[in-house]
């Protein structure tokens, strides 16, 4: 979708940049209220510092300084008991050393932070295959990340005494998320969250977020109108944009292939992979976030290629021949005649009809004679017959000819047609 690649449509709403700067500012009022050490180095009169064998050196971190500037605040709203391990609270924060991590690499290796997983996942130096940065999509100030490094060199320190009021942990999204037009609009175009399930379950039914059906009302995965629906008809045709506005759609011609009184009402499957709820794969939670995918594989015109902004090519829908080579775009809708000769064609085009097309059309006979299901003299009165993906022949009642085996049995127009052959 040429428009949502590098266009307006990817940036993120103004409203996202205003709660921002709110939460920001919340933040920094939060921290001078409580007193919160934005610097794990910064000493702490509320917690002592000691560890077997005597005082520490100053300038040494324990647990109790990474706990309250970085674990508890920033990790423990997800990393909690009964959350996702490691429990990140302070008392869980003591047990890290030996600990290791669900793919068995040690979590925290007194002495060396590079050996430590918990240092390479907030650092970003971790694997590939060791999941993703912490915490997901909001990473530590490179302040916070060197405390943590310091902890574990200066030998990952656990005793230590912390009195007087934790933090509370960090909400990991932003103020006003709960918002239909900021949480929706991010599911659609998740500009800011790579794939809800992460936290919010397989199924999304909660994991470390809540279920989203704790607000929804039942049905709403299956329901295609709740994120799509537009305005034209009951079908929601034309889905709303993905950016949820019906102004700048990608394809324009959703209603004209839905509802339309010269051919049947093309189902979604007819140019898209069709999907049954919002978890089906290749849905919303592709690798191709904020954009629809065109797949004509389920349709009339399988062979067909999507070639953006709205146009297609190798079409049997708009085929001159029907044998695939019709071209389509939505800003320039076809007439009767250009996809192919019509009732009003000039006739020097008929020889592009099949077989004895152009000697009937050349003595004048009118497509109702042959076709009587689809037309009646211009007019498509049959739309369930034209352009289904087979050729409707029905004569008019007057013409006692019947058609079959490629050829035609009976008389019209005063000349038997009995073996006659429409093909050469
Ligand atoms: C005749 C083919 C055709 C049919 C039928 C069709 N679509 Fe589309 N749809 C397209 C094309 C082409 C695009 C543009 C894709 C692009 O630009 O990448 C599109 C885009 C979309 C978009 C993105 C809209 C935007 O502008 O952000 C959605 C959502 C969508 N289709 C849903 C549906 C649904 C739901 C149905 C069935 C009710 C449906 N489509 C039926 C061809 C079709
Ligand atoms: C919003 C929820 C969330 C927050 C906040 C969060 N994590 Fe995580 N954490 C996860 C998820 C989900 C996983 C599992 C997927 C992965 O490893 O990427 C994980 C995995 C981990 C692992 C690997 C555990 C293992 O067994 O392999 C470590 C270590 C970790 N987090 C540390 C942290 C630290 C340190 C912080 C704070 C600086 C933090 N996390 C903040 C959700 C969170
Ligand atoms: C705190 C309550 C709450 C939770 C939890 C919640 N939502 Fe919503 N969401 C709403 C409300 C309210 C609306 C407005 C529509 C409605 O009333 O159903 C909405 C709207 C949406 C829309 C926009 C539909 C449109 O109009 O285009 C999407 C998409 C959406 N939510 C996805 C999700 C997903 C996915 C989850 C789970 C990860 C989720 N929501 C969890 C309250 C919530
Ligand atoms: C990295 C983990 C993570 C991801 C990814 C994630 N969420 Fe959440 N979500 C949470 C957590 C944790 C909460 C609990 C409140 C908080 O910490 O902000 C939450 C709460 C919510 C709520 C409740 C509203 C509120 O403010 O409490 C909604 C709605 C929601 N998420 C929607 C979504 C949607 C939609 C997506 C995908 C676009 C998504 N989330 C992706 C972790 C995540
Ligand atoms: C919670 C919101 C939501 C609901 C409910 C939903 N969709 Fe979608 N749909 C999307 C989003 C977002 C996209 C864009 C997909 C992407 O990012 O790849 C999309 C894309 C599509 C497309 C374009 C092809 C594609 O996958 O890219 C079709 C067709 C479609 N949806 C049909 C449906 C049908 C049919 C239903 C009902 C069974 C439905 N949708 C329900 C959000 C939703
Ligand atoms: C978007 C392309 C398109 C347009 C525009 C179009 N047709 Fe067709 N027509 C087709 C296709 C494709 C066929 C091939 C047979 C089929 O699938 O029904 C066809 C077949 C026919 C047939 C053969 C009988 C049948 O049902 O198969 C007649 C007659 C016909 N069209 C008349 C018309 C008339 C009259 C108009 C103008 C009102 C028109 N067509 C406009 C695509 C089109
Ligand atoms: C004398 C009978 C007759 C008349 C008149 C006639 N057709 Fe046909 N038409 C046929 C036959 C027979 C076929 C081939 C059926 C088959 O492929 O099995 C056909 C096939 C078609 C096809 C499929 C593509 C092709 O070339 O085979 C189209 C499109 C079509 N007709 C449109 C029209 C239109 C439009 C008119 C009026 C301008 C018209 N026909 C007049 C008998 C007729």
């Amino acid at each position: 979708m040429g428009r949502k690649d590098g266009g307006a449509a990817r940036v993120a709403p103004p409203i996202i940049t205003m709660f921002s700067s709110v939460r920001l500012a919340a933040c920094l009022w939060v921290c001078t209220g409580i007193a919160c050490f934005a610097d794990p180095t910064t000493p702490n009169p509320n917690y002592t510092r000691t560890r077997p064998g005597g005082p520490l050196p100053d300038g040494d971190l324990t647990v109790c300084n990474i706990a309250e500037t970085v674990l508890i605040p920033k990790c423990s709203a997800c990393h909690k008991t009964g959350g996702q391990t490691p429990d990140l609270s302070l008392e869980g924060a003591r047990l890290l050393v030996n600990m290791t991590g669900s793919g068995g690499a040690a979590l925290v290796v007194p002495g060396s932070r590079d050996q430590s997983l918990l240092f390479r996942k907030v650092a970003g130096t971790h694997a590939n295959n060791e999941g993703a940065t912490m915490p997901p999509g909001s990473p530590l100030t490179p302040a916070l990340v060197e405390g943590v490094g310091r902890w574990i060199d200066q030998g990952a320190v656990v005793e230590c005494t912390l009195t007087g009021p934790l933090p509370m942990p960090e909400r990991h999204h932003p103020e006003g998320w709960k918002e239909p037009g900021y949480h929706g609009l991010e599911l659609k175009l998740r500009t800011s969250e790579a794939d809800c399930r992460n936290c919010h379950g397989a199924d999304l039914t909660g994991e470390l977020g809540p279920s989203c059906d704790s607000c929804h009302q039942e049905g709403w995965r299956k329901n295609c109108t709740f994120c799509h629906g537009g305005t034209d008809d009951t079908s929601g045709a034309p889905p709303r944009d993905l950016s949820g506005e019906l102004t700048a759609l990608s394809f324009r011609a959703h209603t004209a292939h839905r509802a339309d009184n010269k051919h049947p009402s093309y189902d979604c499957s007819t140019c898209h992979t069709k999907p049954t709820e919002v978890t089906s794969v290749g849905h919303v939670f592709d690798d191709t976030p904020g954009r629809a995918e065109v797949n004509f594989s389920g349709g009339l015109s399988a062979g067909a290629t999507y070639l953006g902004d709205g146009r297609c090519s190798n079409l049997y829908c708009h085929g001159a021949d029907i044998g695939g080579s019709g071209t389509g775009d939505h800003l320039a809708p076809p007439t009767c005649g250009s996809c192919h000769v019509g009732p009003a064609s000039d006739p020097s085009t008929y020889d592009s009809l099949s077989g004895a097309h152009e000697k009937h059309l050349d003595e004048g006979l009118t497509c109702d004679r042959c076709h009587a299901n689809t037309v009646e003299g211009s007019v498509i009165i049959g739309p369930e017959a034209h352009a289904n993906g087979a050729v409707d022949i029905r004569f008019a009642s007057d013409v006692p000819v019947t058609f079959g085996d490629r050829g035609c049995t009976g008389t019209c127009h005063g000349e038997t047609h009995s073996g006659a052959r429409w093909f050469d």
